[in-house]
This record gives structure tokens, C-alpha cells and sequence, in this order.
């Protein structure tokens, strides 16, 4: 078996933490009791990308017990939990000296050119063939087949330029070679793929945008914005992480300090929440005007970052776009404030602006103070990649189970109904979503009330529901 982790003599305590997390993943542990004898996923190939961490090794396990084979790595070079990586290369019935798991490319701390060559590993079967489903967080997976695709019609691979990223350079040079190494593979690789099931706010973007431009290759699952994904996930998971990542980071008393947390969409709403319930008085910056009413009406004031940013102790980006803290900014700022994001990329805190005027001592993994001419110091959180993953563990197993069944559900959807799905970017149905919810009422000793037939009628909804029509917002 071809993989890669850090260390494959963590897998015992990856697997003991792993069977503690499927006793808080009710909805994951559900769908494999429900779809055991039918097996739905077999023939299924999937390559997946999306933090390697406990949780994770659940989805999985699931996975392959519903038939399909898999291959994973993660979607960030900070996010792997290497006893979790390690548990799923050993994988239930291995041991360390014959793995019998799953493929897996991760380890904690990977460079940008190793974590592309995982992605590249990823999606290439020992046989040679593509991958024929993609479960994906951010997009990094979709975006790779897609421009190999393109790049390979149109018979040259452009070169990076000095403007772009560090990123973008890596990811030319791995299709360079790719394409190099085997003609055609990415062609047959968007041919091949039934489609992809998104996880994150960022990925999905990323889908829409494809599919109106006319580049879509195959067809999408916007998992996301599933209620029980994004309104759970992305709000009452952050609410819980990000205190973790800044308190495994920094230790810091949080009580009494003023906190900023740019953007108030639901990774922003759990941020503040979080922040506001140890003490901190927290300001918040929104640019929709319903987002900052919202904000507002919950208390919490909202301005610019301009506006306070010498007084802000703790500063947690949240809004999936670029630039958000700038150099000039991180100048401004208080002696040891802390500056982290939240957000699926590194990109809302400038720290290429910020290495050219200050200078860089790492603390411990992930967590670096960057000093300035005068002397002053802040502190910079997971290089500025998302801290809750980079400094502490990610989101807690049960509201991972919630975003996890929905991506089962959807890999099921997409590959077994794949006639049903012209090329598009989709959200499971209603009933799916409450199905989602339901199989995770028990565990928190949740009574339903039914409603009557008549009451049923009254408000125009089956007794089984869907109760809510799709434009409902919760
Ligand atoms: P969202 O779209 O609900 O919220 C983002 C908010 O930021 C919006 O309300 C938008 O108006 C605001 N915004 C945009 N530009 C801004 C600016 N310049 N200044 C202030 N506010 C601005 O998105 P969601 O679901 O909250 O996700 C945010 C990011 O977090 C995405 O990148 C997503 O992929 C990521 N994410 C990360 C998770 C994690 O565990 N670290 C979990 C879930 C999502």
C-alpha cells in the first residue's frame, strides 16, 4: 500500500481516540448501520481533501464501509493530526508492520511543494486510473484536475509570473511535471469524475464562479450551505475551536480584552459568540449591511478595523476574502496583539507585506512573534492559515458528524443518481438536511413534538416534514 504520514507507530492512539469520536458522530455511526448490507459506494474511487484529523478518520472508515475505496490527504499543510493520519494508513485490521488502511498523504507541517505532491498522489490510483468522485474542502483538489484539464487542451502550461503566489508557482510546476509524466491523465481525470462533493463556504465560491464562467467539468454538491453543515459547522464548531486555537496558541486570558473579529457571517457569529462568553468586549467589521445590523443588534459594536486597531488585543479574521489585515495595520497594532484567522485561506492577513517590514521567531510550531524596527512585537497565529486547525485540533466529533453525514449523503447522491445531476452546482434536498438533524436528536436527549394532522395542514407541511419551504433561513 502506497502512503505517507509522520509516523505510523501513532496509529494505536489515533485509533483509540478514533473509537471514542464514532461514539459522538450518532449521524456517520447511523449511515453505516443503514447502508451496510446495500453498500452504495461500491466501484466508487474516492480521492479526498480535507483535514486529516480524527473526525475525519470517521468519514472515512464510513466511506470504505459502504464500499468505496479512498484516497486522502489534507486541505492545509498545518491540519493533520498525525496519530489520525497514522490510524487510517494502519486502518482497522493492519498493523504497523503491514498497514491494511487507507492511502494516505499527510502529516502535520508539510511544505506548500509537499502538500501539492500529496494532492498529486492523491488523485492517482496505483493502477495508473483517476480517482472517479472528489470529496473536497476549499477546492484545491477540483481546482488541480480542472486546470490540468484546461492546460492540457490547450497544449501548454502557462508559466507563473512574478505577480503570483508562491502558491500559484507550485501548483504550475506540479502540472508541468504531471502532464509531462503522463499525457492525456487529467483530461481522463475530468472525464472520469462523477463529481465532487464541497465542504467549506470558500470551496463552494469557488464552484458557483466555475460554473458561470462555463468551466465546470462535472457536476458539484454544495454541502456547505446544507442547514445542518454551514449553520452548525461553520457557527457553534468555531465557537468552540476558536478558543481552543487561541488558548493551546497563546494561553492568554481572554476575559476583559477587546477582540475584533472582522466579517459576521456564521464563522464570524461563532467566533464572537465564543469571545464574548469568556469576557472580551468584542467589535466586530462587516461590510453587508444586514450582517452588521445583525452584529449590532447583538450587541456588539461595529466599526472599521482603521478605526480601533491600536486598541484591539486579539484580532480573528472570518470572511473568506483577501487583504483583510495589511501590513500597515499589523504596524499599528498593540505590542503582543495576537492576529489569527479563522478563514479557509491564508490570504485575509497580508504576511508577505507583513515579512518585509518585521522579522519573524518562532514561539513553538505555529505560533511566531514578528518584531518591528521600533521594537514592538505582535504575534502571529498558525502563519496566518486557519488556527483553529493549525494551533488546536479543529471542530469538536459532534458537529463534525452533522457536516460529515451530509457529505456521505451527497458522495451517495452524486455517484449512485449521477443521471440526475446534469453539470451544476446543487444542495441536498430539504428532507435530507432534517434527516441530518434528526439522527442527532438523541444523543442530546432531544424530545420532538409531532405535530397533528390537522395542525399539519394548518401550516401546509406533511406530519414527516419537510417543514420549512427552501427560502427559510434559520
Ligand atoms: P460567510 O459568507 O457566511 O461570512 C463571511 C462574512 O464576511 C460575510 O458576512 C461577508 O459580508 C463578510 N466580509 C467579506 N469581506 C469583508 C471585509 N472586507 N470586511 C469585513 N467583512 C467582510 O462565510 P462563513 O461560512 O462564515 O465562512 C467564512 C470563512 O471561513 C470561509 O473561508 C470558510 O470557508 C471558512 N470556514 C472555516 C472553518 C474553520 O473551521 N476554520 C469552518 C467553516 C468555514
Amino acid at each position: 500500500m502506497d502512503f505517507k504520514v509522520a509516523d505510523l507507530s501513532l496509529a494505536d492512539f489515533g485509533r483509540r481516540e478514533i473509537k471514542l469520536a464514532e461514539h459522538e458522530m450518532p449521524g456517520l455511526m447511523s449511515v453505516r448501520k443503514e447502508y451496510a448490507a446495500s453498500k452504495p459506494l461500491r466501484g466508487a474511487k474516492i480521492m479526498g481533501s480535507l483535514h486529516m484529523t480524527i473526525q475525519t478518520a470517521v468519514l472515512i472508515e464510513t466511506l470504505v464501509e459502504l464500499g468505496a475505496e479512498v484516497r486522502w490527504v489534507s486541505c492545509n499543510i498545518f491540519s493533520t493530526q498525525d496519530h489520525a493520519a497514522a490510524a487510517i494508513a494502519v486502518g482497522p485490521n493492519g498493523t504497523v508492520d503491514a498497514p491494511a488502511g487507507v492511502p494516505v498523504f499527510a502529516w502535520k507541517g508539510e511544505t506548500l511543494e509537499e502538500y501539492w505532491w500529496c494532492t498529486d498522489q492523491a488523485l492517482r490510483w496505483p493502477d495508473g486510473t483517476p480517482p472517479n468522485m472528489i470529496l473536497d474542502d476549499g477546492g484545491d483538489a477540483t481546482l488541480l484536475v480542472h486546470k490540468g484539464a484546461e492546460y492540457e487542451k490547450a497544449g501548454a502550461v502557462p508559466s507563473a509570473t512574478d505577480e503570483d503566489p508562491e502558491e500559484w508557482h507550485i501548483i504550475i510546476d506540479t502540472l508541468k511535471r504531471t502532464i509531462g509524466e503522463t499525457p492525456g491523465r487529467w483530461t481522463e481525470a475530468a472525464a472520469s469524475i462523477k463529481g465532487v462533493t464541497e465542504e467549506t463556504t470558500t470551496g463552494v465560491h469557488r464552484l458557483y464562479e466555475m460554473h458561470k464562467a462555463g468551466q465546470l467539468a462535472f457536476p458539484a454538491i454544495n454541502v456547505n450551505d446544507s442547514v445542518t453543515k454551514s449553520k452548525f459547522d461553520n457557527k457553534y464548531g468555531c465557537r468552540h475551536s476558536v478558543l481552543d486555537g487561541l488558548n493551546r496558541a497563546t494561553d492568554v486570558l481572554i476575559g476583559g480584552k477587546v477582540a475584533f473579529v472582522a466579517g459576521y457571517g456564521d464563522v464570524g457569529k461563532g467566533c464572537a459568540d465564543a469571545l464574548k462568553g469568556q469576557g472580551a468586549r468584542v467589535i466586530v467589521s462587516e461590510v453587508d449591511p444586514i450582517c452588521a445590523l445583525q452584529a449590532a443588534m447583538d450587541g456588539y459594536q461595529v466599526t472599521t478595523l482603521d478605526e480601533v486597531v491600536s486598541i484591539v488585543d486579539i484580532f480573528v479574521t472570518t470572511t473568506g476574502n483577501f487583504n483583510i489585515i495589511t501590513a500597515d495595520h499589523m504596524a499599528k497594532m498593540k505590542h503582543n496583539a495576537i492576529v489569527s484567522n479563522i478563514g479557509h485561506f491564508d490570504n485575509e492577513i497580508d504576511m508577505a507585506g507583513l515579512a518585509k517590514v518585521a522579522e519573524k521567531t518562532e514561539v513553538k510550531p505555529q505560533v511566531h512573534t514578528w518584531v518591528f524596527p521600533d521594537g514592538k512585537q505582535i504575534i502571529v497565529l498558525a502563519e496566518g492559515r486557519l488556527m483553529n486547525l493549525g494551533c488546536a485540533t479543529g471542530h469538536p466529533s459532534f458537529v463534525m458528524s452533522n457536516s460529515f453525514t451530509n457529505q456521505v449523503i451527497a458522495q451517495i447522491e452524486l455517484f449512485t443518481k449521477t443521471e440526475e445531476y446534469p453539470v451544476g452546482v446543487y444542495v441536498l434536498p430539504k428532507h435530507l438536511d432534517e434527516k441530518v438533524a434528526r439522527l442527532h436528536l438523541d444523543a442530546l436527549g432531544v424530545k420532538l413534538t409531532t405535530l397533528t394532522k390537522a395542525q399539519a395542514e394548518y401550516i401546509g407541511v406533511n406530519v414527516e416534514g419537510p417543514y420549512k419551504p427552501d427560502h427559510y433561513r434559520y
